[in-house]
């Protein structure tokens, strides 16, 4: 072997060293916990749930990461009057630092916007991935929940995200057409993730005319999820229908902090009690590995994006 082989084969052999220590540390249980929000139709109120929801954790003291992760239009930025300027893309490609990409929308929560760079993720090879793992680990010391915003739809990014996070939480309307969609992604979840899977899947009825018909939906749902998927499924509460949401949202700006006595502000509130303040049930025969760590190595593993 000549001299240059020789070096490149130590290369290399360092690179495994490097990943196979990354995957060993990735099997220990860190303290991030990661929360996807995915529904089957669109516009039922990911973003707004996601923005509020770290608004309100925030409140409690609690830091929060919010990853918009949708693959076509970023809403995050859209909801919070803010502009992105570098994402996930620009780590990926180390042209910028973590605190360049990271906006910061209040005390103890900041946006990480997805971009182009969630697409990307998928084609990461392992080098490249521990390269992003590393930039992002701070995280782990600056944040305690990694909240997703994802895109409509059940597609593979989407589902990824879900089955990757420690909890998926899932939106539906009361409208038939958001049920129906949200039992799709309930049945395309439960396939992703027999065989090796636990989920904790929490699940909010958004835009409820009271709470009354939340918990109608809730036990339509439930009830189709036990009987025909043998799934159970957390009901953590609804939003009721508020004009202030939509006020909020033409001013660009989180209803929880503009209108924090509004009906859908409250909502938020018990939410956060029904997601975070009891521990979430986990399934018995799968211990998944918390933290930022754990949680990108599930989700490369996943090859998530559509291609
Ligand atoms: N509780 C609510 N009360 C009244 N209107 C609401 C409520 N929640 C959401 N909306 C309305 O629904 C619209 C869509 O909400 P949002 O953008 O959060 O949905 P989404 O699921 O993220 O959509 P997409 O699938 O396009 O990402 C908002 O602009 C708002 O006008
Ligand atoms: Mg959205």
């Amino acid at each position: 072997m000549n001299k240059n082989a020789a070096a490149l084969s130590d290369q290399a052999k360092e690179l495994r060293r490097i990943v196979e220590q990354y995957r060993q540390e990735s099997r220990r249980t860190g303290n991030l916990r990661t929360v996807t929000i995915l529904s089957g139709k669109g516009g039922v109120g990911k973003s707004n749930l996601s923005v509020n929801l770290a608004c309100a954790l925030a409140e409690k003291g609690k830091k929060i990461v919010l990853l918009d992760a949708d693959l076509g239009l970023a809403n995050i930025d859209m909801l919070c009057g803010v502009t992105a300027k570098y994402n996930l893309a620009h780590l990926i490609d180390g042209s910028k630092a973590l605190d360049e990409v990271l906006i910061e929308l209040e005390r103890n929560v900041w946006i990480l916007p997805g971009g182009s760079g969630i697409k990307e993720l998928a084609d990461l090879d392992e080098a490249r991935l521990v390269a992003l793992i590393e930039s992002l680990s701070v995280l782990e010391d600056r944040a305690d929940i990694l909240l997703i915003d994802t895109g409509a739809g059940i597609h593979r990014g989407v589902l990824t995200f879900a089955v990757a996070a420690d909890t998926a939480v899932l939106i539906t309307t009361p409208e038939p057409t958001s049920i129906r969609d949200a039992y799709g992604v309930l049945k395309v979840l439960k396939k992703s993730t027999e065989g090796g899977g636990k989920k904790d899947i929490a699940f909010v009825v958004n835009m409820a005319s009271s709470e009354g018909e939340g918990l109608e939906v809730a036990n339509r749902l439930r009830m189709a999820a036990s009987q025909f998927l043998n799934l159970s499924i957390n009901y953590v509460g609804c939003i009721l229908k508020d004009h202030f949401v939509e006020q909020a949202v033409r001013i660009r700006k989180p209803f929880y902090q503009l209108y924090p006595d509004s009906p859908a502000a409250e909502c938020i509130r018990n939410l956060v009690h029904g997601l975070f303040g009891v521990p979430a049930e986990r399934s018995v025969n799968s211990k998944p590995s918390r933290g930022l760590k754990a949680f990108f190595f599930r989700l490369t593993r996943g090859r998530f994006a559509e291609r």
